[in-house]
């Protein structure tokens, strides 16, 4: 069973803890935060800071940490984790380059995903959005998004979309309605037919998915900086055997 420590505990952090708990792989066996908040995790807790984190490492050994806290946390425990050849798991959603810069440096020596969008399925979506730009790249796209009614700004992620696709962003519509969670369309126009990848968030829990699947398929590799694309593509290379195509009656 992998032992996982978890850093950041907020909106994000509590529903990673309650699905990598209900997860039989993987051992939570602490939690890093900010401040001392007296919040029960129904985890040991401590406070991240460089001075102690060290020895609480020692203390409490772990095979990987997650991070759900903010960008600057990595600055704090980045040497403690390389030294300890101790997996990282980012999902912070906006490093500046130069952290961005370390972290891939981490992956030198340490195995090291970081993923501004860690769904499982946002990421499918992507993935599959990009095969179809690639095999039909004459069908029209449109990318919609819909979010709840105070959500201001353009999803970053639809934007993403847009940027992986390579089309302008003047091709994605934003819909603000009630108390939708997260819902991302791309709908390819085709002459004669029309495909769409939808994607629904429903619950925060979905982050959990995300990352649990990145330590478990990240334990597979050796040391290195990977994306979630690098982890998608090896598993359907090894598992479907694509790249290996065939004539059927070869
Ligand atoms: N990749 C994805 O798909 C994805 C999805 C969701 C969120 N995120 C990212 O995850 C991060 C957290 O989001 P959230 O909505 O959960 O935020 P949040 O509710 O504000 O919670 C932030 C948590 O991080 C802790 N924290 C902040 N700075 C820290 C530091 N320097 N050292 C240790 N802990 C620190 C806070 O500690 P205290 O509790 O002590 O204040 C809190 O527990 C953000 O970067 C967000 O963009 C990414």
């Amino acid at each position: 069973m992998m032992k996982v420590g978890l850093i950041g505990y907020g909106k994000a952090g509590a529903a990673v803890a309650r699905v990598i708990d209900a997860d039989e792989r993987f051992e939570l066996r602490w939690i890093a935060r900010r401040t001392t908040d007296p919040t029960d995790t129904g985890h040991p807790v401590t406070r991240l800071a460089a001075d102690s984190f060290p020895a609480w490492l020692d203390r409490h050994p772990v095979d990987a940490v997650i991070d759900f806290s903010d960008a600057s946390a990595v600055h704090i425990y980045g040497e403690a984790i390389r030294r300890r050849g101790i997996t990282l798991v980012s999902a912070i959603s906006a490093y500046p380059k130069e952290t961005l810069a370390y972290i891939r440096d981490l992956g030198r020596d340490i195995r090291v995903m970081s993923s501004p969008n860690i769904t499982l399925g946002i990421n499918f979506l992507m993935f599959a959005a990009r095969m179809l730009r690639r095999i039909a790249p004459f069908a029209d796209v449109e990318i919609v998004e819909q979010h709840f009614r105070d959500k201001p700004e353009i999803s970053g992620t639809a934007r993403k979309i847009a940027e992986k696709l390579e089309v302008d962003n003047e091709r994605i519509t934003s819909l603000r309605l009630g108390g939708i969670v997260g819902h991302h369309e791309v709908i390819f126009g085709f002459p004669y037919q029309t495909v769409r990848l939808v994607h629904d968030s429903i619950r925060r829990e979905a982050f959990g998915t995300g990352a649990a699947f990145a330590l478990h398929e990240l334990a597979k590799y050796p040391p290195g900086f990977y994306t979630y694309d690098d982890l998608l593509l090896n598993l359907i290379r090894q598992d479907l055997a694509v790249g290996s195509a065939q004539p059927a009656h070869a």
